[in-house]
């Protein structure tokens, strides 16, 4: 199987598990769409976009888990929870090594780390999921412009930020 074919498989795993959630379905179409721009953009390699894209797609795998251990979704119960769902999805899609799936889960369980990010994976996913944030939370452009300069260290997603919000 290519790695496209692959990825749509995922994207069409992971619509059937959060069936009837249209908005988290929305959500991570298109904090994977960012991430495979911002990835391409940047000039990462094919094997780190491919897991890159994965972990995209199934980044915000731990929000129902967390909502029904412990009643609601913050980000460090989403990482604890989140890779062993990744785990059952990615069961389902053919094309994913062991080495790639522990990579994988390891960006689920830091997707709301934001210290200490020294990898490109990691940093463009947090870059991908805040561009789709900063329109979904309703974000004041004060809170918009401290996150970028705190967090977004890629030159394309700084430029899609700025764009999208019209910001110096
Ligand atoms: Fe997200």
């Amino acid at each position: 199987m290519n790695p496209q074919e692959a990825i749509a498989r995922l994207t069409r795993e992971m619509i059937h598990y959060d069936g009837g959630d249209a908005k988290r379905i929305q959500h991570f179409i298109k904090v994977h769409n960012f991430a495979r721009t911002i990835g391409l953009s940047e000039g990462i390699d094919e094997e780190q976009l491919y897991v890159l894209e994965a972990a995209a797609i199934l980044h915000d795998v731990g929000i129902h888990a967390a909502e029904a251990k412990y009643g609601n979704c913050h980000g460090k119960h989403q990482e604890e929870l989140g890779p062993e769902e990744a785990r059952k999805v990615l069961a389902e899609v053919e094309g994913f090594t062991g080495e790639q799936k522990e990579r994988i889960c390891w960006l689920i369980a830091h997707h709301h780390t934001y210290t200490n990010v020294t990898s490109a994976d990691h940093r463009i996913l947090l870059e991908a999921d805040f561009l789709v944030n900063s329109f979904e939370d309703n974000l004041s452009q004060e809170g918009i412009i401290t996150f970028r300069n705190q967090v977004f260290r890629s030159a394309s997603a700084i430029s899609i930020l700025n764009d999208m919000w019209n910001l110096q």
